[in-house]
């Protein structure tokens, strides 16, 4: 048996096994599902072991666990560094999932659960692919180093820290990387470029404790007035962000990249049904292309705001407090630290002095882009055209991985990230689904990828 028919001969296999993991509920950002993390970690240090990987160990890192494993027996060959993450986001809202989130369940061709598409589905795309490499050819054409990681979902607060603390043992020529989207079903995709992101908190404090709207109501401050007052002072006519300085360090587009990137096979119309967008109800940004828009600008976005009452009915209330959350993606070269500051200066200077303002940034991660020219990109492109039987292109994507920067700034390696999602999967919505064709093809894109690296 080949390689594709071997990989083929285990598709029931696979399935189940992947099913197996995704009802595991390793909800990163809840501590009631802290047993749940340690099990999903456990299940993956378990499946990489038992595909052949060698010193699998689950390392503490300050947070949930990191899943680490080896194979390096091919001397003269490069060491890649596979990178994912076993965590996923909450289930919430549970109503509105046509299937319970953690019964995987497949309908018209998709696997049904959460973190089939965001990230267990594409992790195990490679545990299935090294799996079948180990079992048909007794090796692995390239070296590997695998690092899993369970809290990508939460921002990877503690990955910084291991990184510098793991330097050597991380150390590897290429960083892979499945937990993208292709560009549309049929269209097989290598991503070289992503959206930084910084995510902020503010309270506004008004009155000292909360106040009758009828004895108070008129001369009194009100919190949630100041932040929507606020927010709406963000953004201009053109759908810019208009805070002073914050899109001064933008790089512009090349001609040549403005070509590729709208020359795509990309459709608005498909677009805007996936958003689900009433007639012409989106923001397109003056002076570029959706796409460019999505992909190679910058936002700031509120993503949510709370305060005061609301229970059923009626309260007249003026709150004393209101918070809202809200984030902006960054694009290069953009410096994660020089925004917060520059947004936090701008916050303060427009809130009226009558209110105190508490800002907090709860993370920070920086923009990548990097030149697809390096033979492991064209080794990719090989692949996933050999997997999908369709031409392969490359993209950016709006979406933020904060370990792919960090790993791009320590060692300056390429990174490839070779995307099996598409962008109408409902990632962190109800209903997330990954399509079966693109998880099967994955497995067999993937194992020739590492072929292809072996001789690129
Ligand atoms: N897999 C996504 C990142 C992604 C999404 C890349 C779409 C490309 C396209 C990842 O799990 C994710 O959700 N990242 C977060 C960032 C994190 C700091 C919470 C994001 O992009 O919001
Ligand atoms: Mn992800
Ligand atoms: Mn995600």
């Amino acid at each position: 048996m080949n390689l594709h028919q071997y990989i083929d001969s285990q598709k029931d296999a696979n399935l189940a096994e992947l099913i197996e993991f995704l009802k595991i509920p390793s909800v990163s950002t809840k501590s009631e599902n802290k047993p749940d993390i340690e099990r999903a970690a456990k299940w993956v240090a378990d499946k990489l072991r038992d595909a052949g990987l060698e010193k699998v160990e689950i390392l503490p890192t300050g947070g949930h666990p990191m899943v680490y494993g080896e194979w390096l027996k091919a001397p003269g060959k490069p060491t890649v560094l596979l990178y994912g993450h076993y965590d996923v986001q909450p289930a919430e809202p549970l109503e509105l999932w046509t299937t319970p989130a953690f019964e995987p369940a497949v309908r018209g061709g998709n696997l049904f659960g959460r973190g089939t598409a965001d990230d267990k589905g594409q992790v195990h795309i490679h545990v299935a692919a090294i799996r079948a490499l180990m079992k048909v050819e007794g090796r692995l054409p390239v070296n590997i180093k695998v690092m899993i990681e369970g809290e990508e979902e939460v921002g990877s607060k503690n990955l910084w820290n291991f990184v510098e603390r793991y330097r050597d043992k991380l150390k590897a020529d290429a960083l892979v990387v499945s937990d993208t989207s292709m560009l549309a079903k049929g269209v097989p995709s290598v991503t070289y470029g992503l959206r930084g992101l910084n995510y902020y908190q503010i309270e506004v404090t008004g009155p000292a404790q909360d106040l009758h709207s009828g004895v108070f109501g008129g001369p009194a401050p009100n919190p949630l007035r100041a932040i929507s007052e606020l927010f709406t002072q963000l953004h201009d006519k053109h759908n810019r962000v208009a805070i002073p300085g914050f899109n001064k360090d933008v790089a512009p587009l090349s001609k040549a990249e403005r070509k590729a990137l709208n020359s795509l096979p990309w459709s608005k119309k498909e677009f805007l049904k996936t958003m689900g967008a009433p007639g012409p109800g989106f923001a397109p940004e003056k002076g570029c292309t959706i796409v460019e828009q999505l992909w190679c600008r910058p936002t700031l976005e509120l993503n949510g705001v709370w305060g005061g009452y609301t229970g059923e009915g009626a309260k007249t209330v003026i709150p004393s407090k209101a918070w809202a959350k809200f984030s902006t993606r960054l694009v290069p070269n953009q410096e994660p630290g020089k925004i917060a500051k520059i947004v936090e200066k701008h916050i303060r200077k427009l809130l009226p002095k009558i209110y105190t303002l508490k800002f907090e940034v709860l993370s920070m991660g920086k923009p990548w882009a990097a030149p697809y020219t390096h033979p492991y990109f064209l080794a990719a492109q090989r692949a996933m055209e050999k997997g999908f039987g369709k031409k392969a292109v490359f993209i950016r994507e709006g979406g933020s991985i904060p370990f792919v920067t960090q790993m791009y700034d320590t060692f300056d390696v390429p990174c490839v990230l070779l995307g099996f999602g598409l962008p109408d999967e409902n990632a962190h919505a109800p209903n997330e689904h990954l399509y079966l064709e693109n998880y099967f093809g994955g497995i067999k894109a993937v194992a020739d990828f590492y072929k292809e690296l072996a001789v690129a």
